[in-house]
């Protein structure tokens, strides 16, 4: 089974996946702060359409994980506010 990184932890996927599937399946289900209030958010329509489970992939921030296929070894990180470092909490 494949695996990529987030946070520093492994996580397995299934040919196909996605990040955000994979994310799920393993129980984690919030990687993303708000920008206003710093409260968590994860997968909600599934769809790309409410952009609520960005994460930053490879360095580059405000990846939908719904949308974007998990490939082995990439870099998963949970995104506060833009994931530009301006979120002080
Ligand atoms: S969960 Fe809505 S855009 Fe990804």
């Amino acid at each position: 089974m494949s695996t990529f990184w987030f946070d520093g932890h492994e996580v397995p996927f299934r040919p196909g996946a996605t990040i955000g599937a994979a994310l799920l399946a393993s129980g984690i289900r919030s990687w993303r702060t708000t920008r206003g209030q710093g409260r968590p958010r994860g997968v909600f329509c599934g769809i790309g359409v409410c952009f609520d489970c960005l994460a930053t992939v490879d360095g580059r921030p405000n990846q939908r994980a719904c949308l974007t296929p998990a490939r082995d070894g990439m870099d998963v990180r949970s995104q506060e506010g833009t994931g530009h470092g301006e979120f002080a909490g």
